[in-house]
């Protein structure tokens, strides 16, 4: 019984540690909107999640994904001793180069209106 209670205990701890990181993205430099804490931030946009995530019309590459991916090629990392065969960024990576590389706006979006 005592176990359970630990275990139950674990678990709410989980959650609120869950609930927590949505308001990480808040007070960090990925909240791109007015009330944004970094340098990079929008004018007047107040919604936060507007420039990565949109309710309709979004890609199914990240949840309900608000962006278009990089066409830019990149030179990989090479070196003489380098054994593995690095070649141009795949799922993830790409969704962070649409903003991190430089070539697409950070207002860019696909769907910008709230409906
Ligand atoms: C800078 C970009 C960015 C912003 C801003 C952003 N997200 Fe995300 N979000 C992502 C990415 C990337 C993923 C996909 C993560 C993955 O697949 O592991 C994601 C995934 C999610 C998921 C799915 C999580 C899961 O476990 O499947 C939810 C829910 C979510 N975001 C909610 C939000 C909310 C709410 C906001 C605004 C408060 C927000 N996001 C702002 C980039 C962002
Ligand atoms: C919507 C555009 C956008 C997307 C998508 C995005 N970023 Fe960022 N990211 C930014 C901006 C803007 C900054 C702040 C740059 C600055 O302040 O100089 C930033 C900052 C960062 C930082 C530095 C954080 C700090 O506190 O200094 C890291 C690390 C980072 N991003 C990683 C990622 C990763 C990993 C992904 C993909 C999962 C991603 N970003 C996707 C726009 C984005």
């Amino acid at each position: 019984m005592r176990h359970h209670r630990t275990i139950a205990l674990f678990l709410a701890a989980l959650c609120l540690l869950n609930a927590a990181r949505g308001a990480t993205i808040i007070n960090s430099r990925h909240n791109l909107s007015v009330s944004g804490p970094g340098p990079v931030r929008a004018l007047s946009e107040e919604r936060v999640c507007i420039f990565c995530h949109t309710p309709h019309g979004g890609r199914a590459d990240a949840p309900l994904w608000n962006r278009r991916d990089s066409a830019a090629a990149y030179i990989p990392y090479d070196s003489p001793t380098l054994k593995a065969l690095p070649g141009q960024p795949t799922g993830s990576s790409k969704l962070c180069l649409s903003c991190h590389d430089g070539t697409i706006a950070m207002g860019d979006l696909r769907r910008c209106r709230a409906n």
